[in-house]
């Protein structure tokens, strides 16, 4: 098997580094520091493989500039818009993601948010250890109950599934809109509603949550005419991408209280998050925690691996995307 010289732009769990390690000429990166923009380009004129992170930018300037071994662009993530998919295709270099073992996890900060923003333990958590906490009240740090209540899910693919499965536990009604609509049974199943114009679903939700792949079709798909659609008492989740929303628009939503509340894991311009956001008590705002347990890290490395060493042996890989 042909010794694939792999560059790794981020330290990943130890057990995925050791089989990096082990298979492959790799260059790891245990100090987790960002790579220059010349190094990389160096770096990138040498390898066959390429193993970003979702927030390492993967442009055409850089595949352009690659050197001609490179033939695989293995992303550690699910989500490959850091990657510049068509100037992939038109260089002839494959990329593979991460799908299916993050699904649970990420449904897990989804539903945490979506709790946080109705219920508000974080501030209350917060004036009890300022020392303001002055004993039960009738009327103290009153939330929002979600029994009841109805979720609209866009996006229904493995995740909105999985925040599906949740919510029906907390005993909330399923919507949901999507591309592809689920097949009779799984919505049965899900005891999801299927909602085919989008504008009607965001109008009588209680709670939104985005779930679909951020590309040119679903950029700004909640824009200030859907923000304003919805409910001044309803909540919006993102645990997806950032540019789903138009950002701009829902911070003025926020100001103006024009809907209750966010949560939010992801954003416009990462790690960077807008001040205006921070200064607002009415949103929860979470460091894109969505995939970030030992478990599921170390088992997207592994997919990872899978799909470096499809490449080695010339086989079909597992993941690919392009
Ligand atoms: C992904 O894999 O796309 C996630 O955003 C990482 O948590």
């Amino acid at each position: 098997m042909k010794r694939l010289k792999v560059l790794v732009m981020r330290r990943l769990p130890e057990a995925v580094e050791t089989r990096i390690a082990k298979l492959f000429d790799a260059a790891l990166n245990p100090a987790d520091s960002p790579l220059p923009q010349d190094a990389f380009a160096e770096a990138l004129a040498e390898v066959d493989a390429l193993v970003p992170s979702v927030a390492n930018p993967v442009d055409a300037a850089a595949i352009a500039g690659a050197g001609p071994r490179l033939g695989l662009i293995a992303n550690f993530g699910v989500g490959v818009d850091n990657i510049d998919l068509e100037a992939a295709r038109a260089r002839g270099v494959a990329v593979t993601n991460t799908p299916g073992v993050l699904t649970e996890d990420t449904a897990d900060i989804a539903l945490a948010l979506m709790l946080m923003a109705a219920r508000r333990p974080g501030p209350a958590e917060r004036a009890l250890r300022a020392g303001a906490w002055a004993g039960w009240g009738p009327t103290d740090q009153l939330g929002t109950s979600l029994t009841g209540k109805r979720l609209a899910i866009v996006g229904m693919g493995r995740i909105g599934q999985a925040l599906a499965r949740r919510a029906r536990a907390l005993g909330m009604h399923v919507d949901y809109h999507s591309r592809r609509r689920l097949a009779e049974a799984e919505e049965e199943a899900l005891d999801a509603r299927y909602r085919g114009e989008l504008d009607a679903m965001l109008a009588e939700a209680d709670v939104v949550s985005l779930h679909a792949p951020y590309a040119r079709e679903t950029h700004h798909l909640l824009d200030r005419r859907r923000l304003g659609l919805m409910r001044r008492s309803a909540f919006l989740i993102n645990a997806a991408r950032g540019a789903i929303v138009d950002e701009e628009a829902l911070i003025a939503a926020l100001e103006a209280g024009a809907i209750a509340g966010a949560g939010l894991d992801v954003y416009v311009n990462e790690p960077h998050i807008d001040p205006r956001l921070i200064a607002l008590d009415n949103v929860v705002l979470l460091p894109h925690l969505g995939s970030a347990t030992v478990e599921t890290r170390t088992a997207m490395g592994m997919k990872v691996v899978e799909n470096l060493l499809a490449f080695a042996e010339g086989r079909e890989l597992p993941d690919r995307v392009v």
